[in-house]
Order: C-alpha cells, then sequence, then structure tokens
C-alpha cells in the first residue's frame, strides 16, 4: 500500500532562521504518524537546518528544490546532488514548473537532473504539467506525457520504479485555481499507464503528488481522488499552523 505523501515546497522563502523557527512550532505540534509521510522541500540554504532538525523523526524527510546535472564543477551559483546529499537531502525536485517556464529548463535538462540524482543516491520527483493554452488546446495529456518520457529517457526500470512524480497543472500553481479532483485523476490515470507501459507492473507503487493552489480545505478531497497519492504544496505549507492542518487530512 502507498502511504499518502504531504510534500511542502518552500520555493524561494524560508532561510535557516525562518526554517528553524517553523520546524520547531511544526515539530512540537505534529508528533510521528505512521500512516503517512511528510517531505520538506527548502530553499537550498534551509536543507542543512531542516535536515538537522528532523534527524529523530522517520516519517519526515528533507528534499531540495532543484539540482545541477553535473556533480561539480566551475558551475556559479549551482548546487549539486552529491552536495545536496552531502546537506542532509533525501529528495529532489526535477522540472518544476516554475524551472521550466522561469528559467528555460528543457526536457533534455531535466533527464540528466534525474540520472545525477540518482548517481547520488536521490530520489527524483519528476513535475510535469501543461500551461493553460495547452489545456486549452487540448495538449494537456500530450504535454504532460512528453515531460514525463523525456525526463526517464535512459534511465533503469528499477530506477524508475523508486521515482516520484508530481502533476502539477501550471495555470493552477500560485494562481488559486484548483484542478477539481476529477481533472487530476484522469491526468494521474494517464500517467500511471503510461508508467506502466515503460516499466511494467513495477509501476504500480510510483506515487503521485497533485500540486497546485492546495490548500487545507480541499487537500482532502484531491487525496481522496482515484490515482492522486499525495500533494505538493507551494503557497500554504509556508504558515506552520496551516501546514500541521494539512499534513492532518
Ligand atoms: P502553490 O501551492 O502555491 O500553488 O504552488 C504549487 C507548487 O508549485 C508546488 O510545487
Amino acid at each position: 500500500m502507498k502511504l499518502p505523501i504531504f510534500a511542502a515546497n518552500w520555493k524561494m522563502f524560508h532561510g535557516p532562521s525562518d526554517a528553524r523557527a517553523f520546524m520547531k512550532n511544526f515539530l512540537v505540534h505534529y508528533p510521528r504518524q505512521h500512516d503517512r509521510k511528510v517531505l520538506f522541500f527548502p530553499n537550498a540554504l534551509s536543507v542543512t537546518t531542516v535536515s538537522e532538525l528532523i534527524r529523530e523523526r522517520p516519517d519526515l524527510e528533507t528534499g531540495i528544490q532543484n539540482i545541477h546535472w553535473e556533480d561539480k564543477g566551475a558551475f556559479t551559483g549551482e548546487n549539486s546532488a552529491p552536495m545536496a546529499r552531502d546537506a542532509g537531502a533525501s529528495h529532489v525536485l526535477v522540472g518544476h514548473s516554475e524551472r521550466r517556464h522561469v528559467f528555460g529548463e528543457t526536457d533534455a535538462q531535466t533527464n540528466l537532473k534525474v540520472k545525477a540524482a540518482f548517481r547520488a543516491g536521490l530520489t527524483p520527483v519528476l513535475c510535469v504539467g501543461e500551461l493553460l493554452a495547452e489545456r486549452d488546446a487540448g495538449d494537456t495529456e500530450a504535454t504532460v506525457l512528453r515531460q514525463l518520457r523525456a525526463g526517464i529517457d535512459g534511465v533503469d526500470e528499477a530506477q524508475v520504479a523508486s521515482m516520484m512524480f508530481a502533476y502539477e497543472p501550471v495555470w493552477a500553481i500560485g494562481t488559486g485555481r484548483t484542478a477539481t479532483p476529477d481533472d487530476a485523476s484522469t491526468v494521474h490515470a494517464a500517467i500511471s499507464a503510461a508508467l506502466k507501459t515503460a516499466i511494467g507492473e513495477r509501476a504500480l507503487g510510483i506515487p503521485i503528488l497533485y500540486g497546485g493552489s492546495v490548500n487545507r480545505g480541499n487537500a482532502t478531497s484531491l487525496l481522496a481522488a482515484p490515482d492522486v497519492d499525495g500533494v505538493l504544496v507551494g503557497g500554504a505549507s509556508l504558515d506552520a499552523d496551516g501546514w500541521n492542518a494539512i499534513v492532518r487530512a
């Protein structure tokens, strides 16, 4: 059985001091739960702070929001997968819509990043999602599946089986507009089917998260939708009390 996953993407919020204050508050009010997993994707500068504070909590894990595809080198300003691992990260977001659409990250780069993550022992969470124009043109599934196939191209099947995926429709990110549970289910089912075609029955254990304006009011209904195995939350994960309410959904 897949445990539901609650992932917080703090984006460019919460530096080390804020991250420490958040976690201290959250840890007091959120005792260990065995029936769900909670993942934090802090800003890169706060990964060590968060990972050190949750060391005694196997139900909580830390990831990094982005990595470079090289392990080291002259790449000013970048973070590598081995460095993220050393800082305490176990997961990495790859191909988040802001990486793709604000920073111009390509499908080919997401593929290199997935491979870099595995080299370092990080679990990649490959994010896929269509723009509003792609949805309006009826291209949702084609876009999402193109991103998915490119992201896992040449990746070993056992590694694909250990990944996570996140469907984040771009038009729903930070807009207050959420996909309906039915919309999410339809796309998640297509992702699930594509993964099954790629790697067979092993795909059944792969978690597929939904992200895009998830909040304490809609998390329960989205999680109840078929094929939705968890949520990836931006804005509503920034406040410790609000996040606590979501992870108890
Ligand atoms: P919001 O929850 O703020 O819409 O952000 C979603 C997201 O991008 C999570 O990765």
